[in-house]
């Protein structure tokens, strides 16, 4: 997820999380501990906030490829993986709009094809 401060990346972050998990689901801000991972009764779930990250390795040695490789990442401020970026992923960027938001979406790799619901 790419936008600026304020367009509303976290706030979409804990919505997919709870649609994931519960409705009544903590969910904080990684902005310190940079990951929090959630358990779901169908997928686990990663919440990476990389705005402190020093380099693109420290989002490995915290646990990325790990995430991927058993469940979903939702990542806020993937400017910091500096083009490391997980090759099957779709990119979310999000703005302000009037008092609402408005989101690109593009998809990379096997999200490709795949088709999207969204409810009315
Ligand atoms: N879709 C939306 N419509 C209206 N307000 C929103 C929406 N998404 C977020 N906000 C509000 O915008 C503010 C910033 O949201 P936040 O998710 O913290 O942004 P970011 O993580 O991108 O910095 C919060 O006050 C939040 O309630
Ligand atoms: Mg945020």
């Amino acid at each position: 997820m790419t936008g600026p401060l304020g367009a509303g990346k976290s706030t979409l972050a804990r919505a997919l999380i709870r649609a994931l998990t519960g409705p009544d689901e903590d969910v904080p801000s990684p902005t310190f501990t940079l990951v929090q991972f959630y358990e779901g009764p169908d997928l686990s779930v990663a919440h990476f906030d990389l705005y402190r990250l020093t380099s693109p390795d420290e989002a490995y040695e915290i646990g990325l490829d790990e995430a991927l490789e058993t469940g979903a990442a939702i990542i806020e401020w993937p400017e910091r993986l500096e083009g490391q970026l997980p090759p099957d992923r779709l990119d979310i960027d999000i703005r302000l709009a009037g008092d609402g938001r408005s989101a690109d979406l593009t998809p990379h790799g096997a999200w490709k094809g795949r088709e999207f619901e969204f409810p009315a």
